[in-house]
């Protein structure tokens, strides 16, 4: 009973921030991203009659603490779901630098959940297995899908209408994305323990939800239509918005830093020069870049040389969940 899948990571491009339920995860807004091929998970799970307790192993490390409760934590859902008592050996590679700020959770999740089901012998379509997903980590269940994939926040408090939908395959439009590495070891503020702030003292919070459902819409049809600066001027006005509500919490935080900052006038720089580039940053302080592939050189040293940036990724649009056994795989 065993089973390996892959799974990529996505950068939102409209933000989920805020839940309206913790335990569930059920987000109080729908959100929006875009796969990436340039990082992602590969994860095999084998369930045995002979294991006593589950195992994690990460990258050749095997794992306690919080990080293996939370897998122990999914894999209960599983056996839940499977009824099915029995304990699994977990091992994950990471090929999602934890420094440049993605969160490797989504990519995690997503073959675990993948990987999981299919060893104990579930068979799930692709939104089962999103809504299953999701309660590993929230944005994790975007990445069930390639290209544009929109997590529709669902209505139900037993949150089965909270899943993953596809929007457009990877096929649709090629868009790169710069993940810029800063150089900094700030402590962070987790995205839960962010999120769960602003909903409970931000007086921004509303504001933010109550904007969603037009920047969703538009969004959509800039992406149908593949108007990347629609696209990109969207993407950053949301981004700036998630931002601001953590500057009303109490107590206030941000996750920026001053090259955070550097960066982002860098690109409404290149913008002013004539190149179509767009920031988004998520629950810390490097920075992603949209972009479009005939300014790929351009973007990418005008990047590199901004100082206190450390490293500079790019990708271009990925594909959803794989298993090992099939010929996509590379
Ligand atoms: O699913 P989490 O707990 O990793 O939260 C992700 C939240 C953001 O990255 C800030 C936004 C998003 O939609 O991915």
């Amino acid at each position: 009973m065993k089973a390996t899948a892959k799974a990529h990571t996505n950068i939102a491009l409209i933000k989920y921030w805020g839940k309206r339920d913790e335990t569930l995860i059920l987000p109080t807004n729908n959100s929006l991203s875009v796969t990436l091929d340039g990082f992602y998970t590969t994860t095999s799970v084998e369930f045995n009659e002979q294991f006593t307790k589950d195992t994690f192993v990460l990258d050749d490390v095997s794992i306690a603490g919080e990080q293996y409760q939370r897998v122990a934590n999914f894999l209960n859902l599983v056996r839940q779901l499977a009824g099915k008592e029995i304990y699994a050996e977990v091992k994950s590679t990471n090929a999602v630098p934890t420094a440049a700020g993605f969160a490797s959770s989504a990519s995690g999740f997503a073959a675990l959940a993948a990987a999981s089901t299919k060893a104990i012998g579930l068979k799930l379509d692709n939104t089962e297995l999103s809504r299953l997903t999701r309660q590993g980590s929230g944005s994790a269940c975007r990445s069930i899908f390639g290209g544009f994939a929109e997590w529709k926040k669902g209505e139900k408090d037993d949150g089965t209408d909270s899943f993953a939908v596809p929007i457009t395959p990877k096929e649709h439009w090629d868009i790169r994305v710069a993940a810029v590495v800063l150089s900094s070891k700030m402590k962070k503020v987790s995205s839960r323990e962010g999120m769960k702030r602003t909903v409970d003292t931000s007086p921004f919070f509303q504001g933010w939800v109550d904007s969603i459902p037009t920047d969703l819409a538009e969004i959509k049809e800039g992406i149908f239509a593949k108007d990347f600066e629609k696209v990109g001027q969207i993407a950053e006005a949301n981004c700036l918005k998630m931002h601001a509500t953590t500057l009303g919490a109490q107590p206030p935080f941000t996750y920026w830093l001053d090259t955070t900052v550097t960066v982002m006038q860098t690109v409404r720089a290149l913008r002013e020069q004539g190149i179509p580039a767009y920031f988004t940053i998520d629950a810390g302080p490097n920075v992603k870049v949209l972009y479009l592939p005939e300014n790929e050189e351009e973007v990418q040293s005008t990047l590199r040389n901004i100082p206190g940036v450390t490293d500079v990724k790019l990708s271009r649009v990925g594909q959803g969940i794989t298993y090992l056994e099939d010929e996509s795989i590379v």
